[in-house]
């Protein structure tokens, strides 16, 4: 089964609404159209930026998808702060990065909370990017197969087929993210097919369609290899998603 590949600059807390409207010009100079025939681009700039992109993104018919980094699971209500998946929806944002290791490791995120803000996203409609991945500590134990699954199982609990099947699960694993080092290219695609094998044992016919992406340290010198493996349809992209020409070189992977 063939899986359109989707490479995601995750921006975290970078750039305020002015630098993100110059980085995403900036990045679509970089691409040309056809760059987009076989990829899918997602942009997470931050919450306060995402009303700038997407009135760019519309009036200029750029290709990008627009992304968000978080939601809350609720429609509305007294959450301070807080900001509810309709609010996303009616800015036209697509994918949504839900457990993102910061949030689970800085906000206490749990599976629970990541199982229900990606029902939260589906039923608005939108496309949430799961994500997984194990500490440094849980690799060397041999722990890492088990925790991922224990993860993949907890946050997509209760999903219909139908919902897994069209969502993205990111594999990140911690040591890997902002360090630098990148996991092997054999283990990220081990780990990705075990992924893979998770859902299509939790939901029978999904593992097939449901795409997941490799993130942790991706680069232009790392993409082409990363993104090649059978079991890697795309990116999660953290620092060198804010440079515009390393981005639009791991968009480009493998098709020059
Ligand atoms: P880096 O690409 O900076 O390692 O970040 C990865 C990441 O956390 C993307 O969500």
């Amino acid at each position: 089964m063939s899986r359109t590949p989707l490479v995601s600059g995750n921006w975290k807390m970078h750039l305020n609404h002015l630098e993100a409207i110059q980085l995403v010009q900036r990045i679509s100079y970089e691409l040309s159209n056809h760059d987009y025939d076989k990829v899918e681009v997602s942009l997470h700039p931050p919450f306060t930026d995402i009303r700038s992109i997407q009135t760019l993104v519309d009036a200029d018919r750029m290709k990008f998808k627009v992304g968000a980094q978080n939601v809350h699971a609720e429609t509305k209500g007294a959450f301070t702060g807080e900001v509810a998946p309709g609010m996303l929806a009616k800015l036209n944002v697509s994918y949504v990065i839900v457990g993102h290791s910061e949030r689970r490791q800085l906000f206490d995120e749990t599976n629970e909370i990541v199982n229900a803000k990606a029902k939260a996203i589906l039923k608005n409609e939108m496309t949430p990017i799961v994500c997984c991945g194990e500490t440094l500590e849980q690799r060397e134990a041999g722990e890492a197969e088990s925790f991922v699954e224990s993860q993949i199982r907890g946050s997509l609990a209760g999903l219909s087929a139908e919902q897994v099947a069209s969502m993205v699960v990111a594999y990140e694993p911690i040591w890997a993210i902002g360090t630098g080092v990148t996991a092997s290219t054999e283990d990220a695609q081990a780990m990705c097919a075990h992924v893979r094998g998770v859902v299509e044992a939790m939901k029978k016919g999904t593992g097939g369609s449901v795409r997941i992406q490799y993130g942790g340290s991706v680069k232009p010198n790392n993409a082409t290899e990363l993104l090649t493996q059978p079991d890697i349809d795309g990116a999660l992209v953290g620092g060198a998603s804010l440079e515009a020409d390393q981005f639009a070189r791991i968009v480009e992977f493998g098709q020059n």
